[in-house]
């Protein structure tokens, strides 16, 4: 029998992957990308967005607090994403987050100050995604901005904050982090992260004849059936290729 109820998908634009999640993210939902270092996160991120802009029209904000928003537009290019063409037309933002830690001028238009607070930090957040309209977010990385804010101490109230003004914004937002213990199934940094996230996927490596292989799971995505199963993808020189049904061993 039909559900007499029906999820409004968002497409992530990366390759073989929104099949395995019944066509795409819940709409307005966050989601947890994980993983160590090199594993992918920031070229999902960046591609959710950049694809988003490019094939659905969607416009959408990225917060970048580990590269310089210069290396990562330099960066996506490799894949032959041309970001500052769609910054000129108004459709995606970058904030700098990066810069004014360091203590180096930024000459980007949007950029946060050093010493947030978390209010300070969420209604710039705001104020740039309602200045694009934007519909689709990437903040990269959970762990940088709670270095950077002076309640890192109060770290699950920062997330409590965060989640609820991504709720009112509504707006799909991926959110990495890194798993510093995977292998003793800690699958983030502060071990609270994936409560607020709506969904959580965690890409990691394998090694297959001596060769390590990238592979993605997805923990948890609400609303959605999905398998619990590895899925291996690769990085290749148009972004992220997702297998469906290769297998992993
Ligand atoms: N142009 C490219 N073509 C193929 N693979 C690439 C390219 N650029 C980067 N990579 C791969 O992506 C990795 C970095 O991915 P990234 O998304 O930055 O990971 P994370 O954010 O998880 O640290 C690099 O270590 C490299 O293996
Ligand atoms: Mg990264």
């Amino acid at each position: 029998m039909a559900r007499d109820y029906h999820v409004d998908r968002v497409k992530s634009g990366i390759q073989g992957f929104d099949e395995l999640i019944e066509g795409g993210f819940p709409r307005g939902t966050t989601v947890l990308v994980t993983g160590p270092t090199g594993s992918g996160k920031t070229t999902f991120g960046v591609q959710f967005v950049y694809k988003g802009v490019e094939l659905y029209n969607e416009p959408g904000v990225i917060v970048t607090l580990e590269e310089r928003a210069q290396d990562l537009r330099r960066e996506m290019k490799a894949f032959g994403w041309d970001i500052e063409k769609y910054e000129e037309e108004g459709k995606l933002a970058i904030i700098d987050g990066v810069s004014s830690v360091v203590g180096l001028p930024s000459e980007e238009k949007f950029v946060l100050e050093n010493n947030l607070n978390v209010g300070d930090f969420l209604r710039y957040l705001y104020r740039v995604v309602k200045a694009i309209n934007a519909q689709r977010l990437l903040i990269d990385s959970i762990p940088s901005i709670a270095f950077r804010l002076k309640e890192e101490q109060n770290i699950r109230n920062v997330l409590l904050q965060l989640n609820t003004i991504l709720l009112e914004m509504g707006v799909t937002s991926i959110l990495t982090t890194e798993a510093p213990d995977l292998a003793h199934g800690k699958i983030s940094r502060y071990g609270m992260e994936e409560y607020i996230a709506r969904g959580v996927i965690l890409f990691d490596f394998m090694e297959r004849n001596v060769e390590l292989k990238r592979y993605l799971l997805i923990r948890k995505m609400r609303e959605t059936k999905h398998q619990m199963k590895k899925f291996p993808f690769e990085i290749t020189e148009e972004g992220i290729v997702v297998y469906p049904s290769g297998e992993v061993y």
